[in-house]
C-alpha cells in the first residue's frame, strides 16, 4: 500500500502521524511511504531521518494526498485539506466527528474511508489510541502544577516535595483512571503528599497496591473532597464518565475554602471539566485566576511536548496502521473488532449512529 504523511496544519500542532521507526516498519512489510518535507521537524525528526528509514519526501500536501492510498496523520483534516482527499482513500487520524458537522459533511462528500483513532476500542472498553495522550497529560498535569505553585507564577510558593524538616505539598487527584494514575506517580515521585479519589472501589484497591506509600486513596464523595480543600496546594481534575459531561466535583463556592495561590489543573476540561470555574485555555495563555485560585485548563496538553507525544501516539497506532496496510481496510476491520469500532465514515456513509 502507498502511505502518505502530510505536515499538520492546525495551529500549535507539532506532532506528526508517523516516526522514522514507523516508516521503517511499514517499509519492511513491503509498503511505500511518502512524507511531506518538514512534517517531522516539530517533533524533532529531520527529513533525512525519514529518508534513512526508507521514506520518500514530497514538497507539499497536494502531492502527498495525490499519491497515497492511506493518509496517516494526527488531527482531523481542516477545510484547506478537504479538497485534497480522494474517494476510497483511507484516512487514519483523530477526527472527533461529533464536535463538527462541517467536518462530518466534508468527509461524507469526500467518499473516503475514515478510521478515527478516538473510537478504536478494545473489548474491555478501553481506548488504546487515546490512552497514550492521557498518560502524557496526567504526567504534565503535575509538571505544570508544580511550576504554577511557584510564587512568581501566582502560586502559594511551595515546593512539591518540601525539604527535610518542611512538609511537602498536598496534591488532590480527582479520578484514578489513566490521567489520575500517571499524575499520582509523578506527584509522589516528587515527594508530595497525594490523595487520589475515585468512585470505583476495584480501581482504588488496585491503586493502593501499586502506588507508593505517600499516595492515599479515598472513595470520592463531595464530603470527602471538601474535607481536604482548605489544606490542598494542587488539585488535578481527571474524572471521565464515558460519553457524558464530567461532573463538577469542585464548585465555585468551594474556592473560598482554599488558600490563595492554590493551583487547579483541570485535565478533564475537554469533557466540560470537573471544576465548575474552568474554561478551556491554550498553551499561549494557559492560566487564569478566580478568587485568588490559579486555574490551568489547556485542552490539548500533549501538544506542549510533541517529541514525547508523537512517539507515544505512533507506537500505539503503528500496529493498526500495519494491519490496515497489510490486509486492506475491509479485511483489517473484519478481523480486528477494535479497529472496526474506529471505522466511522466509509464511501459516503456514516457508520456510527452517534455521529449520524
Ligand atoms: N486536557 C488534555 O489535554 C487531555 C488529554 C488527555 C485526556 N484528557 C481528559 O482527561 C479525562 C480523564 O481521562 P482518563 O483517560 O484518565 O479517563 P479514565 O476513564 O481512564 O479515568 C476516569 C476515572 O474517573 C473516575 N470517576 C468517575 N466518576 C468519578 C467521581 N465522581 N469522582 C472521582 N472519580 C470518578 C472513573 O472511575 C475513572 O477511574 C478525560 O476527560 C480525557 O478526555 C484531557
Amino acid at each position: 500500500m502507498v502511505i502518505g504523511v502530510p505536515k499538520e496544519i492546525k495551529s500549535q500542532e507539532f506532532r506528526v502521524g508517523l516516526t522514522p521507526a514507523g516508516v521503517q516498519s511499514l517499509q519492511a512489510a513491503g509498503h511505500v511511504v511518502y512524507i511531506q518535507q518538514g512534517a517531522g521537524l516539530g517533533s524533532g525528526f529531520l527529513d533525512s531521518d525519514y529518508e534513512k528509514a526508507g521514506a520518500s519526501l514530497l514538497p507539499d500536501p497536494k502531492a502527498v494526498y495525490e499519491k497515497a492510498d492511506m493518509i496517516i496523520k494526527v488531527k482531523e483534516p481542516l477545510p484547506a485539506e478537504y479538497a485534497l482527499i480522494k474517494p476510497n482513500q483511507i484516512l487514519f487520524t483523530y477526527f472527533h466527528f461529533a464536535a463538527s458537522q462541517a467536518l462530518t459533511n466534508a468527509m461524507v462528500a469526500s467518499q473516503a474511508i475514515c478510521i478515527a483513532y478516538e473510537t478504536v476500542e478494545l473489548a474491555d472498553r478501553s481506548l488504546p489510541l487515546l490512552t497514550p495522550m492521557s498518560e502524557v497529560a496526567g504526567r504534565l498535569a503535575i509538571q505544570f502544577g508544580a511550576y504554577y505553585l511557584g510564587k512568581p507564577q501566582g502560586g502559594k510558593g511551595k515546593l512539591m516535595g518540601g525539604v527535610p524538616g518542611v512538609k511537602p505539598a498536598k496534591v488532590l487527584i480527582l479520578g484514578g483512571g489513566v490521567v489520575g494514575t500517571q499524575a499520582a506517580k509523578m506527584a509522589s515521585g516528587l515527594g508530595a503528599q497525594v490523595i487520589i479519589f475515585d468512585t470505583n472501589l476495584a480501581r482504588l484497591r488496585y491503586l493502593t497496591d501499586v502506588l507508593p506509600a505517600n499516595v492515599q486513596t479515598e472513595f470520592s464523595t463531595q464530603h470527602a473532597i471538601e474535607a481536604h480543600l482548605s489544606t490542598a496546594d494542587l488539585i488535578v481534575g481527571a474524572v471521565l464518565l464515558h460519553g457524558a459531561k464530567a461532573p463538577h466535583l469542585i464548585k465555585k463556592e468551594h474556592l473560598k475554602q482554599m488558600e490563595t495561590g492554590t493551583v487547579l489543573v483541570d485535565v478533564a476540561v475537554d469533557q466540560g471539566g470537573c471544576i465548575e470555574t474552568c474554561q478551556p485555555t491554550t498553551h499561549d495563555h494557559p492560566v487564569f485566576e478566580v478568587d485568588g485560585i490559579l486555574h490551568y485548563c489547556v485542552a490539548n496538553m500533549p501538544g506542549a511536548v510533541p517529541q514525547t507525544s508523537t512517539m507515544a501516539l505512533t507506537q500505539a497506532t503503528l500496529p493498526y496502521a500495519l494491519q490496515i496496510a497489510n490486509l486492506g481496510w475491509e479485511k483489517a476491520c473484519q478481523q480486528n473488532d477494535a479497529l472496526q469500532k474506529g471505522l466511522s465514515i466509509s464511501q459516503g456513509k456514516i457508520l456510527k449512529t452517534e455521529i449520524a
